[in-house]
């Protein structure tokens, strides 16, 4: 039997796990499960996030699913409110990995475009262990997100997803009635979908 709950800070560890495995060779697993950890504790912490994660009989996690409430200013906020431990990522990622900050802090201005007021929820990470997929945990991750932005009387969800060799991404994202909205490029040269959904 598997349940949709939101996780506790204690199991972002348990969730940057999952992320490596579902999202291998992307460039936030680049950065490393530490930083990961620090990501998920913060929006787990976040009361402008909404964080959901599937559990098996075990009370195991199978699956997570975050989202912001605004998409707007969203990771600005959540880096200002943990500077902290996001410094300490920052330093860390400057000495083992430099060009990634470069990636970070101009993916991060996206917030800036003006032709997009951002006035969404956005749906940001979403992963299912390898060996669960295909059983409907993804789409019951989506409709407890869902069921939450409903909640907070959110009318529109957008998320982002890559262009390139991702039909089966893609097809889940439709079949649970997202639309195509548009098209752009993240730096440093990832073309990228976007799909809205009015709820
Ligand atoms: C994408 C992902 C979350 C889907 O989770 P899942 O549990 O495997 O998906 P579900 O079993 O809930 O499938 C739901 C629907 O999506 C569609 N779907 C799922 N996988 C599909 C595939 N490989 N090809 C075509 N359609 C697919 C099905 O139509 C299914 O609808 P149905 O219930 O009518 O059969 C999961 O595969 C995953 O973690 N992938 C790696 C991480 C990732 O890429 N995340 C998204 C980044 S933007």
């Amino acid at each position: 039997m598997i349940r949709y709950r939101a996780p506790t800070i204690t199991e972002s560890e348990e969730i940057a796990v999952i992320h490596l495995k579902t999202f291998k060779n992307f460039f936030l697993s680049s950065l490393g499960k530490s930083f990961l950890i620090t990501y998920y504790t913060s929006c787990i912490k976040s009361k402008e996030a909404i964080s959901i994660c599937a559990v098996d009989g075990n009370n195991r996690i199978i699956g997570f699913c975050f989202g912001s409430l605004l998409s707007k200013g969203f990771h600005k906020k959540l880096i200002w409110s943990n500077l902290l431990p996001f410094t300490f990522q920052a330093i860390s990622i400057l000495f083992s990995k430099p060009k990634a900050i470069i990636r970070l802090i101009t993916n991060l201005k996206k917030d800036a475009n003006l032709e997009d007021d951002g006035d969404y929820s956005e749906l940001l990470s979403i992963g299912v262990l390898v060996e669960k997929k295909g059983q409907g945990i993804g789409k019951g991750l989506i409709i407890a997100f869902e069921k939450e932005c409903g909640k907070e009387s959110v009318k529109k969800i957008s998320l982002t997803t890559d262009f390139n060799s991702n039909d089966a991404v893609l097809s889940f994202y439709k079949s649970m009635g997202y639309i195509v909205y548009g098209q752009f490029t993240t730096y440093p040269n990832r073309k990228m979908f976007k799909l809205i959904k009015n709820i």
